[in-house]
């Protein structure tokens, strides 16, 4: 795991895709000439240049980029590849870049290529002949996949802290609200009683694995490409542990051609993405029809919803909507990786240039759909006397009665038909289960005990439930104990 030193992934400040440039013909000469233009006769057409160009999109890489330097300059000089006099020149310089860096707003030369180029060509101006050299025993192929990797690890960080601030949440209002009935749905029908805590339980685990997903993340982009050069390693006397442990990496990837050709990291994490995404969805979509006139479960505070320009009743669910509507985008991203990915021959290649902005993309919306979703949902208020009213609708009662039978010894299928009959008879009568008195039970259904009519009471079927993971108090109370303990524990090593 990365070292707690490893400052969390930047976010760039809105806009930061026109990132600032200086520009001087220098500059220019040396970020197009330097890094590749030797064998060359011409300039490259100007469209297909910016075209190519990554550096607006590598914004948020440049911190890492900064470490990735420092780290490899640091072992070159150790190695005895460059002089001790050069590496305190580079270093100076990549220190004083720092505080711009960090606060995104260091300024890049105009023409540069991508990142690496761009910091290249700064050292440059600041370190003079020494940046010639930092170049050495890398490749812009291994500092890539290097940053990317660092940014990532970091970047879980803050959203492992969010998957956990939400989960206090639901667990928070799992507690407020064990005892609050409301209908539990298959296929969108009413389909038995439970409570609104235990409902916002099952989110609490769904946010458990993803959680879970993201460590794992963590865990799989958390080795070291660095000196891995542009394939095959380099004749250079490198040290691939220390930059390593420089950077706060668990090892060096074994394998030079693997460390350079593989992002598997990327897909990993788009594909936890789009799982917390999917359940963050449905969670939206349930807030969307909870807060509809017909079902009337939840009010969004005004903070949490927005009004029509022409409508002036309206209130709207709008950033439950966006959360429910920007998963298409997080999913897509997880689709445009694997396409991009799949069929590449091994080594590196530049569509994969195209892994970074949705991966930062995807992980920032997860980021802010948590911190959203989890204000939406301790601010809305819960109607908890509708959510009971509609509890007992369409005789969600029905399956304790044809327990209860089959506790008494009939064989429940037999059961399920004779409750059945009852449905069907009450409905033609225009009866809820609550019309029913003993008398009318042994008219409509003579085989069924005027005791057993207790069961269809509402608080008494969801009581009656206390198997393991079941909604009934004491099923609950016991989940809610398991949920505070491992939310209290570090990390995700457990899914349940
Ligand atoms: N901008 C490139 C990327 O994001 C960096 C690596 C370029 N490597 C190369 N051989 N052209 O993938």
């Amino acid at each position: 795991m990365a070292p707690a030193s490893r400052p969390a992934a930047p976010r760039p400040a809105a806009g930061a895709a026109k990132i600032s440039t200086v520009s001087s013909k220098k500059n220019r000469k040396a970020t197009r000439d330097k890094l590749w233009g030797g064998a060359f006769d011409k300039k490259t057409h100007a469209g297909a240049w910016a075209f190519g160009e990554s550096l607006a999109s590598d914004e948020p890489l440049t911190v890492y980029e900064i470490f990735a330097c420092e780290a490899h300059v640091k072992m070159l000089a150790k190695q005895g590849i460059i002089s001790s006099g050069e590496s305190k020149r580079l270093l100076n310089a990549l220190e004083k870049m720092w505080p711009d860096a960090y606060s995104g707003k260091l300024a890049m030369p105009e023409g540069a290529e991508d990142i690496h180029a761009a910091i290249e060509t700064l050292l440059l101006e600041t370190a003079g002949e020494a940046a010639w050299k930092l170049h050495t025993a890398r490749s812009r192929n291994d500092l890539v996949a290097t940053t990317t990797r660092m940014w990532l690890v970091g970047s879980c960080c803050n959203l492992i802290a969010q998957v956990q601030l939400f989960q206090e949440e639901l667990l928070n209002l799992s507690e407020q609200h064990q005892g609050a009935l409301m209908p539990g749905y298959t296929h969108q029908q009413p389909a038995q009683p439970i409570t609104l805590g235990y409902y916002l339980l099952a989110y609490f685990w769904m946010l458990q694995r993803d959680g879970w997903r993201f460590e794992r993340v963590q865990e799989m982009a958390d080795l070291s490409p660095l000196g891995s050069a542009a394939l095959a390693g380099t004749a250079f006397p490198i040290d691939r542990e220390s930059t390593a442990a420089e950077l706060g990496f668990k090892a060096p990837i074994p394998n030079a051609l693997d460390a350079v050709s593989d992002r598997d990291f990327v897909g990993d994490a788009l594909h936890a993405c789009a799982m917390l995404m999917q359940h963050l969805s449905r969670l939206c979509n349930d807030i969307i029809l909870w807060s509809t006139a017909e079902y009337g479960f939840v009010t969004l505070d005004d903070g949490y919803s927005t009004g029509s320009s022409i409508m002036p009743q309206k209130r709207n669910p709008d950033f439950a909507e966006l959360i429910r509507g920007r998963t298409g985008r997080v999913i897509g991203h997880w689709v445009a990786y694997q396409t991009m990915m799949k069929g590449l021959p091994l080594g590196y290649n530049r569509d994969m240039q195209e892994d970074k902005p949705p991966l930062f993309d995807a992980m920032w919306l997860c980021e802010e759909s948590l911190m959203i979703c989890s204000g939406m949902l301790r601010t809305l208020k819960f109607n908890t006397e509708r959510m009971r009213e509609m509890a007992g609708a369409k005789f969600s009662t029905a399956t304790s009665l044809a327990d209860a039978l089959a506790m008494k010894g009939m064989p429940f299928r037999k059961a399920h038909e004779v409750v059945g009959n009852l449905v069907k008879k009450c409905i033609k009568k225009g009866w809820t289960f609550e019309d029913l008195t003993p008398e009318r039970l042994r008219k409509l259904v003579p085989e069924i005990p005027a005791e057993l009519l207790k069961v269809l009471d509402l608080e008494e079927t969801v009581r009656s439930r206390e198997s393991f993971g079941g909604t009934g108090p004491r099923a609950m109370a016991r989940q809610l104990r398991r949920a505070r303990t491992l939310l209290r524990q570090p990390g995700f090593k457990r899914i349940v």
